[in-house]
């Protein structure tokens, strides 16, 4: 199955199965908005629950924060948003498409990429056992060149964006002949800044101040740093960690729920003393990469991008990329990001945002790392990488092999006929269960048809209740992803479960 026909079948079983939906679907749908199903809700709730538990209750010097999404306008003009937070757009004239100048040359980089692995692997098949393949890609003269045309494209596209000489990129994209994938014509506008920010107002009366919703959830923590920090009697080094969700006017909005209007993001922003951020910095980006691979997705599936173009607001910035369908793309940004925001705040608002170090005797504005996650992109992350197709004897089965703890549903109480007080049965276990964990709980069909749909929602474990557990007290648990069976107790399903299930489970993993 190639990539795309992958995608594509992730994003059909995501609606079959109630995961997600287009917004608004029966007015035909809002580009780039999408709603969360039954199964859905769960898993994000699980995903969100495992990386806030992860930072604040693993670390004791992290603690949690809610803060509203409209804010005052003045913070974001002091972040740096109004100015600054903006795409390079160009248009295609014959389509009337409009792109993302940095994500056309990205995603040129990207087919040169597979071209120079391309050679690689045909290198590899032809020499065998002898192929050194870093000699290979040092001096193979058609891989040496698609990696310096990558290069070319970095820094050209860097010093395009730091010297806001929109020219540059135009000229680049012309030089390398990207066409538009619609038109496939070179026809280009000029490239432009176009801010993401969208503006709304408080009330009729206030009109004369633009409100943003926001673009980010971390400018809360920044203001609150203080309110936090005292009332919490925090001690730097400390964390601030918050949920919540952020919108942005994205006008290349793709690939599904990679890249939204409106999105979550899980952003905590660690306050340290200056000079030691590179250190926490270094400190976190291994944290949160061992994080990502606890939910047992191949380490080759992801790697670390450094940015080519800093944030207004960074002297060190990283992504954690993962190997979508469509490619390698940003799932989470690590930021150091200095003493910008805070001492931005101070200047517009006017009040010192000072931290006192009773040990150094000193005040100071404290130094930033910022740990940045979206959650809708660990969802898809999640999808491309557990969804599998499976060839059994008779059939396929399609099984979602979620890490146990984040399953929307952690077993299905399945009676094995429906008569003869198997329901009750069932519907006494669930009983038991249900203030543990999400169960579902079901008499029709048979149970093979039951065993398959359960595996497409990637619940882990189904119990089956049948005659021999009116007498002997035990059930069928059948295992999701070696679709092994084995007979157990009753009274011992909580403990098994929770042993597999649970966040804590996963927690324990770190
Ligand atoms: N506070 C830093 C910040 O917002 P960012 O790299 O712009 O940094 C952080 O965003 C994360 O938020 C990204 O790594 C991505 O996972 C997620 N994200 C950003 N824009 C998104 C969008 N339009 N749709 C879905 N997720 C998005």
């Amino acid at each position: 199955m190639s990539n795309e026909e992958l995608f594509k079948k992730i994003i059909s079983h995501c609606k079959e199965y109630g995961f997600v939906f287009p917004s608004s679907e029966i007015y035909d749908g809002l580009a780039a908005v999408y709603d969360y199903g039954q199964n859905g809700v769960e898993l994000r709730n699980n995903i969100r629950s495992y990386w806030y538990q992860s930072m604040t209750r693993l670390n004791n010097n992290i603690v949690g924060l809610d803060s509203a999404i409209f804010m005052h306008p003045k913070i974001w003009k002091a972040s740096g948003h109004v100015d600054g937070f903006n795409d390079p757009m160009i248009d295609n004239k014959d389509s009337k498409k409009r792109y993302r100048a940095d994500v056309l040359l990205e995603d040129h980089q990207e087919k040169l990429r597979q071209k120079a692995d391309k050679e690689v692997e045909k290198a590899k098949t032809r020499f065998g056992d002898t192929f050194d393949e870093e000699m290979y890609r040092s001096t193979n003269p058609r891989v040496s060149e698609y990696m310096a045309s990558i290069a070319h494209i970095d820094t050209t596209l860097k010093e395009g964006l730091e010297t806001g000489n929109l020219e540059i990129i135009k000229n680049l994209i012309e030089e390398l002949g990207i066409v538009c994938p619609i038109s496939g014509s070179k026809n280009w506008t000029d490239v432009r800044q176009f801010n993401l920010m969208y503006s709304t107002q408080m009330s009729a009366t206030e009109a004369d101040e633009a409100l943003y919703l926001r673009p980010e959830t971390a400018q809360g923590i920044f203001v609150n740093f203080l309110n936090v920090q005292k009332t919490g009697r925090m001690k730097i080094p400390f964390g601030i960690a918050q949920t919540g969700k952020a919108f942005r006017n994205e006008i290349v909005a793709r690939q599904f729920i990679m890249r939204m209007k409106e999105f979550e993001q899980m952003e905590m922003q660690f306050f340290c003393k200056p000079g030691t951020e590179l250190d926490w910095y270094a400190y976190w980006k291994e944290m949160r990469m061992k994080w990502h691979l606890s939910l047992g997705i191949s380490k080759d599936s992801y790697r670390f991008h450094d940015h080519v173009k800093l944030a207004h607001y960074a002297n060190a910035a990283v992504d954690i990329e993962f190997d979508f369908p469509f490619g390698f793309k940003e799932v989470e940004g690590i930021h150091s990001r200095t003493d910008f925001d805070l001492g931005k705040h101070e200047e517009f608002s006017g009040k010192k945002l000072r931290y006192f170090d009773a040990e150094a005797n000193e005040n100071y504005i404290p130094y930033v790392v910022e740990t940045s996650v979206g959650l809708d992109r660990l969802f898809l992350v999640l999808l491309s990488a557990c969804y599998a197709e499976e060839q059994l004897e008779n059939e396929t089965r399609v099984v979602l092999r979620f890490p146990p703890a984040l399953a929307p549903v952690k077993a299905a109480i399945l009676p094995l006929v429906k008569k003869d007080g198997l329901p009750e049965m069932a519907q006494k276990i669930y009983d038991e269960l249900k203030f543990d964990m999400n169960l579902y709980i079901e008499d029709k069909d048979t149970i093979g048809k039951r065993y398959r749909r359960m595996d497409a929602i990637g619940t882990p474990f189904c119990i089956t209740v049948d005659y021999d557990s009116l007498t002997q007290e035990d059930v069928t648990l059948r295992y999701r992803d070696s679709m092994e069976q084995k007979r157990v107790k009753i009274k011992d399903l909580r403990d098994i479960l929770n042993a597999e299930t649970s966040i804590a489970s996963l927690l324990k993993t770190l």
